[in-house]
């Protein structure tokens, strides 16, 4: 959609700008991994990090967009903040109130979309080749990031879905948001213990990056529990340690999910879907040192 011109042989390559906005920002892989997808699609274009909290980020998107930025990914805590800044938002971002990947709109301002929730179900039913359909689902988290992949996992076919959110009010508020009161439920986190066993756990909070431990119960844990992290690297570790402990077969961490999301905003970009799996496995390697 935003093409440049193809360069004759002896013409300068345009190079295309994108970035993603965060704070802090320093951490994010996002550069690396759309680097690898430019690398493979052969596309001139470059993707930067932009450090910005949210008093900074009106200013900063208005200077990127005067630049000639095309495209940016949001992180946290401003996918909120840069729904309300578009001119345009995808139905899904809409239903979320908060978008991961902005684009130019020819005429000036931003679409918003938000890939997480299908960069989710892809690595679960794509890569790790297990079916959504019919789990029994608890999201731990009631956040920003919780909000984000709700309405993919019932779209994929989660039998149901139990919001666990250490403020009960915040559960409520999601439940209540998402509508399908057949389906989602929430129950209060001292209660975890008796609420019986779920074919998904799903750790939406963000208290990997602290030092507190989630303090799960194994009466959570069916024998074909799949337990996920939406969270990396030492964030994601407390969580992982629990499903190991608790003899999950299938737990993974949230790198994947990086990787497909952000394949789906390259697509939204680019109009080409690159190969997940190279930059994936790339990914793992660069985690791991
Ligand atoms: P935001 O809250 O800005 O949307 P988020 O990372 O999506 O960001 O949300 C953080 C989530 O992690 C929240 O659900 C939070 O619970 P509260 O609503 O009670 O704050 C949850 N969380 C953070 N630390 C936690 C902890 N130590 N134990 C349990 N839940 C925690």
């Amino acid at each position: 959609m935003f093409e440049a011109p193809v360069p004759a042989d002896d013409a300068p390559v345009v190079v295309k700008r994108y970035a993603v906005f965060g704070h802090p920002i320093a951490h994010s892989r996002s550069p690396w991994i759309h680097a690898r997808f430019a690398e493979q699609t052969k596309l001139a274009m470059s993707h930067g990090a932009i450090e910005a909290d949210p008093d900074a980020f009106p200013a900063a998107l208005a200077a990127f967009e005067a630049g000639g930025g095309l495209g940016a990914n949001v992180t946290l805590p401003l996918k909120t903040l840069a729904a309300g800044k578009c001119r345009e938002l995808s139905p899904h971002a809409r239903r979320i109130g908060a978008v991961n990947t902005l684009s130019r709109l020819p005429s000036g301002g931003w679409r918003g979309d938000n890939t997480d929730g299908a960069g989710l179900v892809a690595d679960i039913a794509e890569r790790h080749r297990l079916d959504l359909r019919g789990r029994r689902t608890l999201v731990l988290g009631a956040g920003g990031a919780a909000a984000g992949i709700v309405h993919a996992l019932l779209d994929a076919g989660i039998a149901s879905l139990t919001i666990a959110n250490r403020t009960p009010e915040r559960a409520d508020a999601l439940a209540d948001a998402i509508g399908d009161p057949a389906r989602v439920h929430t129950v209060y986190w001292r209660d975890l213990r008796e609420t019986g066993v779920f074919e998904l756990i799903i750790d939406a909070t963000s208290a990997g990056h602290g030092a507190d431990s989630l303090g799960l119960p194994f009466s959570l844990v069916h024998p074909r529990t799949l337990a996920y992290s939406l969270n990396y690297g030492r964030a994601a570790s407390d969580f992982l340690a629990w499903a190991h402990a608790a003899s999950i077969e299938y737990a993974f961490d949230g790198a994947g999910m990086l990787v497909e999301q952000a394949a789906e905003s390259f697509a939204i970009w680019h109009g080409v879907r690159p190969d997940t799996e190279p930059v994936y496995q790339a990914l793992r390697r660069e985690l791991a040192h």
